[in-house]
This record gives C-alpha cells, sequence and structure tokens, in this order.
C-alpha cells in the first residue's frame, strides 16, 4: 500500500479522506525533527510539507521510494526542486489556493496603515488621546504597486483596484495583461518605486529576487509607501527597511515573513510600539477557508497521481 508521511498541519477531512485510501502516518510536530525525518523518509511514496520541512539533499538522498511532494501552500524555496527533477519526483504546490487569504490580508493591512490604525491603537491603550497628533489618508485613488504578478499578485489587484486604487504591476517574466477585468499598468521597477503610495511583493524567493528590495530601492521611493510583504523574508533587506522607516522613506511596513522564522530578538527588539506597522507570523495564507482548500487540492492530486 502506498505510503504517506506528513510532517506539518492538514485539515483534519481532508486526511480521513486520504487515510481511506493510503497508509498514512501524520505528526505535525515533525517537521521540528529533521533527524528522524532523514531516519524514516526511505519507507514512503510520499511527503505532504508546508514550509518549515526543509526537503533538501539531507532527506532526498535517503527517499529511496519517494515519488511524490505535496506542498499545502505556494513557495518551493524549502524543497530542493532540482535534485527533484533529476529524481523524477514530482513537486506538487498547491497553486491558487491560498491567493484570497493573501489578498484580503494585503487591502486590510493597507487599509490599517494608510489610516495608521497601529498608531492610534498604540497611542489611545497608553491612556494618550491621539486624535490631532496623528495624520491619517483614504486609500481611494491612491496608487499600489505590485512586484511580482502572478497568481497571488494579480489576486491582489482585482481586489485593489474594486477598492479604488490604481494599479502598476512589475514582472518581467509577463509581457502583457491579458485579463480585460484587470486595469493594471505593467511598468518597472523604478516607476513603482517613484510613484506608488503603497509597495506590495509577491515574488518567489531565488537567486534573483534576493534581496531585491534593498537600500536603494527604499532611496528612490518618492511618497513614503507602506511596505507589505507577505512573500519571502529575504526578499527585503529588512535592516535597510527600518532605517528607512525611521528616515521617514517610508510611512508604514506589514511584514508576514521574515529572513529568520519565528523572528529573533535582534529584529523585534527594533519594533517599538508606536510604530506604523504589523507583523504576523508567516500567517497571511492561511485562514481556515484556505486551510481547507489547500489540504484539499493536495489531497485530490495525490490520488490523481497515484490513479
Ligand atoms: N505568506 C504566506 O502565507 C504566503 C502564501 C502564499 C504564497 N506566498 C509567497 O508568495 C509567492 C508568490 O506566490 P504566487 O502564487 O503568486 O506565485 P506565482 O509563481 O504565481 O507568481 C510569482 C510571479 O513572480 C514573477 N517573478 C519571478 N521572478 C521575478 C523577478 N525577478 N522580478 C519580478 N517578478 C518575478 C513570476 O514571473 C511570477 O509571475 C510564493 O512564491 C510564496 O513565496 C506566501
Amino acid at each position: 500500500m502506498t505510503k504517506i508521511l506528513i510532517t506539518e498541519f492538514i485539515n483534519q477531512n481532508s486526511l480521513e479522506n486520504l487515510n481511506k485510501k493510503f497508509d498514512v502516518k501524520y505528526d505535525e510536530k515533525l517537521c521540528e525533527n529533521k533527524i528522524e525525518i532523514e531516519k524514516i523518509i526511505k519507507d514512503y511514496d510520499v511527503l505532504i510539507v508546508r514550509n518549515k520541512t526543509q526537503v533538501n539533499s539531507d532527506i532526498l538522498k535517503n527517499a529511496s521510494n519517494l515519488k511524490f511532494i505535496g506542498r499545502l501552500g505556494v513557495g518551493l524555496d524549502n524543497i530542493d526542486t532540482e535534485y527533484c527533477k533529476n529524481e523524477n519526483i514530482h513537486v506538487q504546490p498547491a497553486t491558487g489556493m491560498n491567493a484570497d487569504s493573501v489578498a484580503e490580508y494585503v487591502l486590510s493591512s493597507s487599509l490599517s496603515l494608510i489610516k495608521k490604525i497601529p498608531m492610534f491603537h498604540g497611542g489611545t491603550i497608553k491612556g494618550e488621546w491621539p486624535r490631532t497628533t496623528i495624520k491619517s489618508s483614504e486609500i481611494n485613488q491612491k496608487c499600489l504597486g505590485i512586484i511580482g504578478f502572478g497568481t497571488i499578485g494579480k489576486k491582489v489587484a482585482e481586489y485593489s483596484l474594486k477598492n479604488g486604487l490604481n494599479v502598476l504591476a512589475y514582472d518581467p517574466y509577463i509581457k502583457e495583461i491579458n485579463d480585460k477585468e484587470i486595469d493594471a499598468k505593467l511598468s518597472n521597477l523604478n516607476e513603482i518605486f517613484e510613484k506608488s503610495d503603497i509597495i506590495s511583493i509577491h515574488l518567489p524567493l531565488t537567486e534573483e529576487t534576493k534581496n531585491i528590495i534593498n537600500k536603494s530601492s527604499f532611496s528612490k521611493m518618492k511618497n513614503k509607501p507602506i511596505i507589505i510583504n507577505t512573500s519571502r523574508g529575504s526578499i527585503i533587506n529588512e535592516n535597510d527597511l527600518i532605517e528607512a522607516y525611521h528616515e521617514n522613506t517610508v510611512s508604514g511596513f506589514a511584514l508576514d515573513v521574515f529572513e529568520n522564522e519565528p523572528i529573533k530578538s535582534e529584529f523585534y527588539n527594533k519594533i517599538k510600539p508606536d510604530m506604523n506597522c504589523i507583523l504576523t507570523p508567516h500567517i497571511s495564507g492561511v485562514t481556515t477557508e484556505s486551510n481547507i482548500r489547500v489540504s484539499d487540492f493536495i489531497v485530490k492530486k495525490t490520488i490523481d497521481f497515484f490513479n
């Protein structure tokens, strides 16, 4: 019988569907025990992970029976896809299944930060009454720059256009926007830096995109934009971002992803309650609804693969 190892959380009903057809070992804490995975992986045909399990050559060199890796989410930077290709192991992400969840996060954090909600909240719970000292704005007719115009970037554009934003998009791998519903303009990075009031990043983490937003990028920003990163931490230089915030080059930021996860004290000690920022623990793609969609999708793809 086909054997499946699941090392991170999955929706319970989807798991039950897998259990009906396969021999499944499910331990959502196993992602923290690399040595154990290396030891047992040889017995499994399928490995199902989120982003915490580092599926690198240490694991893969022992995975002599592995045929299929299901990724409960998108972003394959925790999987050695080159190794998998050479060994004929199929890697299946849950493309699009959490796009709505991320788009809602981008829209809600844009609204919150442009309205300076974190600062009003911080002041009010301290007993201050910062009604006139903090100035907030409206989102309508502001310019949103989207960097990386794939599945999630496009979904963010859809949500934002419905809420009165104008959208610029940068993606050198896209020649034109075919979807007539999306009234966005393809642009270059410099134009995005110069014109945007909000910049949202939706890139995969690759050698090319690592550190792509850095000191030099912030120095080109004219409108003191809000920066939102839900893609991968290392794509933005976090120290340069905080410096840009203190220099008033950017007026706020929402970070859902970080270079080190969980974040380390060297980073969070730099964040003060009076800053216009939102930090979240890599949850923009994870909602009750998206967990069901992502899990059902990977279960279906696994069943299809073995059929
Ligand atoms: N925080 C979360 O919970 C969460 C959830 C889902 C996805 N993500 C991250 O978001 C990323 C994007 O997801 P997606 O589903 O939209 O992926 P996607 O592959 O559909 O889109 C990525 C886009 O980036 C473009 N791109 C690649 N290199 C580029 C470069 N150098 N400059 C500009 N554009 C470039 C590609 O052409 C593509 O259109 C994922 O790789 C993942 O890391 C995070």
